[in-house]
This record gives structure tokens, sequence and C-alpha cells, in this order.
């Protein structure tokens, strides 16, 4: 008896080894060393990775661009699509930018993977050495506008998967008219006080979902943007950073709307903000609805939950108008934790379109071991279970 069921068990591993190999020497690889990058981390690679990306995007068959372990100087590398099938980029390696702030930041992007459908980047860790670029910035210099360090415009059918990123000039990883993306255990990387490096930033994309990931940055971990719709966030843990943002909204009259967006099972570890809409106060076409943040844990957070429709940092060139934006659909659920400043909720909302729809439920914030407070400005909706802050609306 015992054979008889060893036997085909043996056949099937055998079968499964065979596909396993076969299947992988049918895959063509073009590893970047072949054309000539070295993992030195001073010879310009940038050609190198260039030659095979064309390759592999010219491929008929399913096709990989591999580098190895290694740290390789690159400047801006656009992948442009539509490539003739599927395509894995595998990094083993650490890719860094050039020292001078200028080699990339002039062009927006440093790595651009734009018009590509059906692609999946793998692993590996890419450090833009963004210092210089933030303390010319700071000082008020004279800068280039700064590059994204991972971008991808116009693509459909993504998966980014376990890439770590230090660092950037300017945003971590965008996602831009693009469709079915899934970003998945990401690291991001930026010291607290570096400007404008969101982690991950969306707009005019659909079907986003981003699952389990570290993000430490100087500006929103996540931020989603006039377009963002279909969205999904689990297990981020967010912190220092300005936390998870809807916005800004309201940047033009004419604006794409917000929708269908769920943020869950996340944490916020000194953030400046947990759960955040902002939009600026001037008229606008453009719309939040069907957004749900819950499951969240709050660690000594600046506003843990907010709606802010007089958004102006830094009290330069606020519009001092009225927000056009109009929230609606909006559920806080299940948020527990401290916040750093006694008004842990607040719903300041616009006086032309007020905030409708909201449902508060199960909310615990405290302040100092105390209760915290909350601040409602036409802010419309419900609340149940536990309260506190209590509803003000
Ligand atoms: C809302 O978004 C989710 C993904 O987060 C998607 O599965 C769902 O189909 C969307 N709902 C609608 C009505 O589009």
């Amino acid at each position: 008896m015992a054979t008889n069921i060893s036997f085909p068990c043996a056949i099937i591993f055998f079968f499964n080894v065979f596909f396993f190999i076969n299947s992988s020497h049918a895959m063509p690889s073009f590893n970047v060393q072949r054309y000539g990058a070295r993992g030195d981390g001073r010879t310009d690679a940038t050609k190198s990775f260039l030659t095979a990306w064309s390759l592999a995007c010219g491929s008929r068959a399913r096709a990989m661009v591999y580098v190895p372990r290694g740290t390789y100087l690159v400047k801006n590398l656009v992948f442009w699509g539509p490539c003739k099938n599927i395509i894995t980029f595998k990094n083993d390696g650490t890719l860094v930018a050039p020292a001078n702030y200028w080699d990339i930041g002039n062009s927006g992007y440093w790595i651009l993977f734009a018009k590509v459908n059906r692609i999946s980047v793998y692993g590996g860790t890419i450090d833009a050495r963004g210092a210089g670029y933030w303390s010319c910035r700071k000082k008020g210099s004279h800068c280039p506008q700064g590059a994204r360090s991972i971008s991808f415009s116009w693509c459909n059918n993504v998966l980014l998967s376990g890439l770590t990123s230090f660092n950037s000039q300017n945003m971590h990883v965008t996602v831009h008219h693009s469709s079915n993306v899934r970003i998945q255990n990401i690291r991001i990387r930026a010291p607290s006080g570096s400007p404008n490096t969101d982690g991950i930033h969306i707009q005019s994309s659909s079907g986003v979902t981003i699952s389990g990931g570290t993000i430490a940055t100087g500006d929103d971990c996540i931020a989603l943007s006039q377009g963002s719709r279909n969205v999904w966030i689990e297990r981020v843990n967010c912190g220092p950073g300005h936390g998870i943002s809807i916005g800004s909204l309201g940047d033009y009259a004419n604006e794409e709307g917000v929708q269908n967006v769920t943020v869950t099972s996340s944490v916020f570890t000194k953030t400046q903000n947990g759960v955040r809409i902002k939009t600026w106060a001037r008229p606008s076409r453009g719309f939040v609805n069907n957004v749900v943040f819950r499951n969240l844990i709050m660690n000594n957070v600046g506003n843990p939950v907010i709606i802010d429709q007089n958004y102006c940092p830094n009290g330069n060139g606020c519009p001092r108008q009225s927000s056009g934006v109009k929230i609606s659909g909006v559920t806080f659920a299940n948020i527990k934790g401290t916040s750093t400043t006694p008004i842990a909720m607040k719903l300041d909302c616009s006086g032309s379109s007020h905030c409708t729809g909201l449902r508060l439920q199960d909310i615990k914030l405290t302040y100092m071991r105390r209760s915290s407070a909350s601040y409602c400005r036409n802010a419309h909706g419900r609340a149940s279970g536990v309260m506190v802050p209590r509803n003000c609306m």
C-alpha cells in the first residue's frame, strides 16, 4: 500500500521540478552586467540599464531585467513601454543617484516606468541621496525642481514588491494615470525634516492596493491626490511623517474626485497627522466620497482624525475663500490611541459645501492620559459606540 501512495507523489514531485526549471529557462533574462554595468558604486551604469530594458521590452517572450548584487550608480532612467510581453524587473542590488543633485534633479523623475503594461518589479534598494538637495531647498538657493525616486505613469497591471527606498529628493514613489497597481511590503525612509518627501503619491489612478509597509518620511506617508479611485491600503506603519492623507485637493477648479478608498489595520507613530482629508479653501468641482478609515492605532499623533478644508501649510498663499470640494460618506471606525494635541478630532468642513454622511464609530483618543477634545464645523453625520472625544456633530 505504501508504495502505491508514494509512487504517484514522487511523479508529481518530479513533474513540478521539471516544470519549474523549464519555465525559468523559458524566460530570457537580461542581466545589466552583461551590458557593462559594474556594481562598484562609481561607474555610471545608466546606459547598461537602458540597454537591458530595451532588449527585455522588445522580447516576444516574457522577459526579465536582472540586477545582480552590487551598488550601481545611475542617472535618470526612463523605461518606456509598451513592451511586447510581460516584464519582470528583479533587483538584487542597490541603485544610487550621483552625489551632485543637479545630475538627476532637473527632469522631475529619477526612475520612471512609462506606458508599461504588465510589469513586476521585485526587491532591491534605491537611494537618491537627497540630503544635499534638501539643504539647497532649505537655504532657499537656486535648486532644480527635484526628482521623484520611482514612478509609474500610464502603466497598467503593476506589481511593486519588496522595494526599499531611501532619501528621495522629492516624492519616493508615484503612481499617476495608472490602473491595477499593487504595492507590497515597501520600506521607505527619509528624515522627518526632509521637505516634500511623500512616501507614496497617487493621482488619476484606479485600483491601487498598498499592503504591508513601513514608511518614515518628512511629508505624507501616503497621499491620495485628485482622481484616486478604488484604493485599498492595509498594514502600513507610518511615522515619522505627516500621516495618510487624501489631498491636498482643490488645487484647480476642474479637478477629478477621490472615491472608494479604504485605509485599514495601520499604525501611526509620532506623525503630524493620522488620517486626514485636506482641501484648499477655494472653488473647485472636486469631491471626496465613499471613504473608510478603520482599525487604526495612533501613538502620539498630532492630529489623529482631521478633515481640514482650510488647508494652508505655513500660512503661505492661503486662498481664504470657501472650499468647493464636497466631502460625503466618510467613516472613521475603531481608531484608538494617543494624541499630542488636545483636539484629537477636527472636522473643519467647507461653509459652502458642508460635509455630509460622516460616520464615527468606536473612537478612543486620549491626550495626556485624559479625554481629548473635538472640533466640528459644517460637519453632519452620526456617531455610535465609544466616543472619546465626544461627538461634536
Ligand atoms: C472599491 O475598491 C475596491 C478596491 O479597493 C474594489 O475591490 C471595489 O470593487 C471597488 N468598488 C466599486 C464600487 O468600484
